[in-house]
């Protein structure tokens, strides 16, 4: 039985029915978790003026991890759900690594044309707490024809070391190979600054190659050549672009985890989907759950649970290679609460193998 106390925080749309998922599946492969939702969303926020309470953040303070669907949804502007709620508690936690494992999964198929999983496998790293996604700035003399915005932003020497050398780790770990976002050709103050400490860290890591590309033709690379990238590194925007750019070209937004990590474990870390509560079929239970599950798999991994996080993920691979059961976004007629059945099952009959066997 595990001691661990999570909470949940459905929010809007799909988020809820993945979430569901995926606690699901937590439970399969390891009961006993002790589950605690929030209700904090657009719809509360309506209600009440506000995404979450004043003192959400000490709410959270004592679990061990959080789950969380998506927030946002019409008629709550998109800033507000996102400065109201999720970046608050990123900060609030110093969950300052953004991660997001990039692969094609058995079972479905890229949009690209003749690649295998062998071809995509990147773990994208990104900078989650400061960057271009920063308060300071403002509209001045609006309604007049002078009027202008300015919007700042942050790049600090502990923000851009801790990051830059979490992703020299993950390489060290993976395949040794590192690239990092930049675009100093443009934006000539913070990118030359963040490509001195990219250079800087990379004397501590001889063992790791590094390529250092404009986020634009990196883009372009990920799309042609994505079988030469491992981990990248980027800014809290290249990184958000990338990532999304990265999980449209495997499966899509369906399959691809995140987390909000704080590797110094000094507040609980966040893990999403990287889709968000899609309006468009919220209330139609046809969302795939994969994405929310391997947030899940992510999770169990970042709590040490390291066998139940390779059954989650192992049992995802295995129903998605099967192709019985799918989501109409994977080409199928299957409901989110079947798939997500059908993996929680998977899941825990690989739990209850013994490590070796399910290797
Ligand atoms: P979205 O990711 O919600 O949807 C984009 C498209 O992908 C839609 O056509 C949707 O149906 C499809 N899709 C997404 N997830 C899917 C799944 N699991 N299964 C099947 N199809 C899926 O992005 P969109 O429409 O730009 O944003 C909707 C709302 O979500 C906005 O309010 C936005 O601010 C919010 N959002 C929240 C995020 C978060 O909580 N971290 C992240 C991204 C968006
Ligand atoms: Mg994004």
């Amino acid at each position: 039985m595990s001691q661990y106390r999570i909470a949940t925080i459905p929010g809007d749309g799909i988020g809820v029915d993945v979430t569901v998922e995926a606690v699901r599946v937590l439970d399969a492969v390891l009961p006993g978790i002790e589950w605690t939702e929030f209700d904090w969303s657009c719809e509360g926020y309506l209600r009440t003026g506000a995404m979450m309470p004043a003192d959400g953040p000490e709410q959270l303070a004592g679990f061990d991890s959080i789950l969380l669907g998506a927030v946002g949804f019409p008629g709550v502007p998109d800033h507000v759900s996102l400065w109201g709620l999720l970046i608050p508690l990123r900060r609030a936690f110093s969950q300052y690594v953004n991660l997001r494992p990039v692969r094609l999964l058995p079972g479905t198929t890229s949009a690209l044309r003749d690649r295998t999983a062998e071809d995509l496998d990147i773990l994208i790293v990104r900078e989650n707490s400061e960057g271009e996604y920063s308060e300071i700035g403002g509209t001045h003399n609006p309604g007049r024809p002078d009027e202008f915005v300015l919007q700042e932003s942050v790049f600090t020497r502990v923000g851009c070391e801790r990051i830059i050398r979490f992703a020299f780790e993950r390489a060290a770990e993976r395949g040794g190979r590192l690239c990092s976002a930049t675009k100093s050709n443009g934006l000539i103050h913070s990118m030359p600054y963040w490509d001195s400490v990219f250079e800087r860290i990379a004397t501590e890591y001889p063992q790791v190659q590094t390529r250092q590309m404009h986020v634009d033709a990196l883009a372009a690379e990920i799309v042609l050549h994505p079988d030469r990238l491992d981990v990248i590194v980027g800014s809290n925007l290249f990184g958000d672009i990338l990532s999304d750019l990265a999980a449209a070209v495997t499966g899509g937004l369906g399959l691809a985890p995140s987390g909000n990590v704080n590797p110094e474990r000094t507040g609980p870390s966040m893990f999403e989907a990287v889709h968000g509560s899609a309006p468009d079929i919220a209330g139609q239970g046809i969302a795939n759950p994969v994405a929310q599950i391997l947030a899940g798999a992510m999770l169990l991994e970042q709590l040490g649970e390291t066998a139940a996080a390779a059954a989650v993920d192992r049992a995802v691979s295995e129903v998605l290679a099967e192709g019985k059961i799918r989501t109409p976004d994977l080409g199928g007629k299957s409901t989110t609460t079947d798939l997500g059945t059908a993996i929680a099952h998977r899941a825990a009959e690989l739990a209850n193998l013994t490590p070796a066997e399910t290797h």
